[in-house]
């Protein structure tokens, strides 16, 4: 347990053997890794990292399917890589859904066991999908951050555009921790730290428990509380670029957002001015 109360196991010999050999046969599409950190942040959320295979590529942004071997046919559930693309290791922010069919046992890993990871990566949010521009706006609520931890952390991102503003909405304060430190911690980063100094901005903001930021991002964008309070001006299709990733209600509400603003979805064969992607179905 560290002072924060935030409880961080990780691996401390990381040429170990995973605990048991596999049980089941591992499937050729399937990579077998290794957990080389768990550290939990609330009763239902928590980030884990894996090895990387030599072999997997990604472009920062994209999901993988991952699942646990544990079945013959093991239940396997869409997950955003929420490491950059050049990461010696994979690393993922996920939910306890209790009785999830698959976070009530990946909740449970500990260093040394294996996780599966499908080989092929995919996905929208990515630099690809997107015209160039001068602001980059990644709005997202909840696990939705997930694919952003991956952008902020890429040069890319900064060589593409001036400014970065990354958007969190969760319903209480202890659910913005893994990003507002992330954040917090970048300017340390050997490769992306010079790079964000005054061009990454974070903008948390919870709607059940109280904070120095509340409400919905659309709410607050459409209200213009956002612009008062940031100083950027209204989000124009001549400058801005967008990615949003969230539940379903939130795609729909920030879409109908920024197509009001002038924006355009684009996709990988069309690349336009913003794109979505679901942070999890229903
Ligand atoms: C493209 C894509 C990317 C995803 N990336 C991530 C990710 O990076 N991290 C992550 O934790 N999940 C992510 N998910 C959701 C993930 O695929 C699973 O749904 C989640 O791990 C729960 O799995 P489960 O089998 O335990 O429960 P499921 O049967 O999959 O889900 C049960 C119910 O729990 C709720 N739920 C599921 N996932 C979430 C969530 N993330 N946040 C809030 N409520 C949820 C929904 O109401 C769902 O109907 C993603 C989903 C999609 C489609
Ligand atoms: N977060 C928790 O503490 C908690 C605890 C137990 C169970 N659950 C369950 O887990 C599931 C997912 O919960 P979640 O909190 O991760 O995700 P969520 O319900 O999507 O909420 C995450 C954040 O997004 C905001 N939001 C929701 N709809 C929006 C929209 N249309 N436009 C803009 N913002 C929007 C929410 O604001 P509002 O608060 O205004 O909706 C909240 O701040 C739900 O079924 C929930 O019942 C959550």
């Amino acid at each position: 347990m560290t002072d924060s109360g935030i409880i961080d196991h990780r691996l401390t010999e990381p040429d170990a053997a995973p605990s048991d050999p596999p049980a089941f046969p591992i499937p050729d599409n399937v990579f077998a890794e290794k957990v080389v950190l768990v550290e939990h942040f609330t009763d239902r959320l928590f980030r884990f990292r894996i090895t990387r295979p030599a072999s997997f590529r990604f472009r920062s942004g994209e999901f993988v399917l991952i699942g646990l071997p544990n079945a013959e046919r093991p239940v396997f559930r869409a997950y955003s890589v929420a490491s950059p693309a050049w990461d010696e290791e994979i690393e993922f922010y996920s939910i306890k859904v209790p009785d999830g069919p698959l976070t009530e046992h990946l909740q449970k890993i500990k260093p040394g066991d294996r996780v599966l990871m499908r080989k092929k990566p995919t996905g929208t949010l990515v630099h690809d999908a997107l015209v160039p521009g001068k602001r980059l706006y990644l709005l997202s609520t909840g696990t939705g951050v997930a694919p952003f931890a991956s952008l902020i952390r890429d040069p890319e991102t900064y060589e593409k555009f001036e400014e970065v503003i990354l958007v969190q909405t969760c319903r209480e304060v202890g659910e913005l921790t893994y990003i507002t430190r992330l954040v917090t911690d970048l300017v340390n980063d050997l490769l992306v730290g010079e790079m964000v100094e005054g061009r990454l901005k974070l903008f948390t903001t919870t709607t059940r428990e109280p904070f120095e930021r509340m409400g919905r991002i659309t709410d607050l964008m459409i209200g213009g509380t956002f612009f008062e309070q940031t100083g950027l001006p209204h989000i124009s299709p001549a400058e801005d670029r967008a990615m949003i990733c969230g539940s379903m209600a939130m795609l729909k509400d920030t879409k109908a957002m920024l197509e009001g603003f002038g924006l355009i979805e684009g996709a990988n064969n069309a690349p336009a001015t913003f794109v979505i992607e679901r942070a999890f179905v229903g």
